[in-house]
């Protein structure tokens, strides 16, 4: 790979490509929506009452939650044209979409009851990992939660024929190592072989 950090492909026409292959459409949005009901059924009595998705591209996860959890939902995407969907199809009201990247997000500590990412930790490079994995964890004020790919040890993959773009880890352990007060609530792996939208590894923690 170039000179370029990976979250410029995702900003440009390498993110927007994305977008055309992976829309939110009716069946996506009721596959996301049986994954989501994994994630949350061991904290159906206490459910976040506000909600960040980090790299939320078009809102595949926010439009599920909407019909599951009555919270108040905000998404951060670097790609404009993913926003602008997000806006256009009124996902999110226009001040809950936000502009960013997952190393210095723009909010409060403990601003939101859960954070979460799913595929997208897997593209920040090994570098921005820790802010990346410290700043989910600042602006939680209770649930953390990350699907993403597993490997025993860090690895990097080809990503649609480029390097630098793609890298599998312990998620969960990274994040339990930096922040080792969290408790583990629940994890998983979500299976396309049974229906799932990826090979996912989940993991749910609280502060
Ligand atoms: C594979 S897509 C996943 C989209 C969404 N989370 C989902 O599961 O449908 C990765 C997304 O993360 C965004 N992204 C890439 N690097 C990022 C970064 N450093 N910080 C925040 N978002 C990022 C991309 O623009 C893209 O929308």
């Amino acid at each position: 790979m170039a000179e370029h950090r990976p979250v410029d492909f995702w900003r440009g026409d390498f993110g927007s490509e994305y977008i055309g292959r992976n829309s939110a459409n009716a069946a996506a949005v009721r596959q996301r929506t049986r994954s989501w009901g994994c994630y949350l059924q061991n904290i159906l009595p206490d459910l976040p009452r506000s909600i960040l998705e980090v790299g939320c591209s078009v809102g595949i996860n926010l439009r599920a939650l909407n019909n599951l959890v009555d919270a108040e939902l905000h998404g951060l995407e670097p790609n404009e044209a993913a926003r602008r969907v997000l806006a256009d199809e009124g996902v999110l009201p226009k001040s809950h979409i936000h502009e960013g990247e997952a190393k210095s997000l723009p909010f409060k500590d403990g601003q939101f009851e859960m954070t979460f990412t799913t595929g997208v930790l897997i593209h920040v490079p090994p570098s921005e990992l820790p802010a990346a994995i410290d700043e989910l964890h600042r602006v939680s004020s209770k649930y953390i939660l990350m699907s993403e790919y597993f490997a025993h040890e860090p690895e990097e993959k080809t990503y649609r024929g480029q390097q630098g773009l793609l890298f599998k880890r312990d998620f969960g352990g990274f994040m339990l190592d930096r922040h080792p007060e969290l408790t583990i609530v629940d994890y998983g792996f979500q299976w396309m072989r049974a229906g799932a939208a990826d090979n996912g590894h989940w993991w749910l923690f609280r502060k």
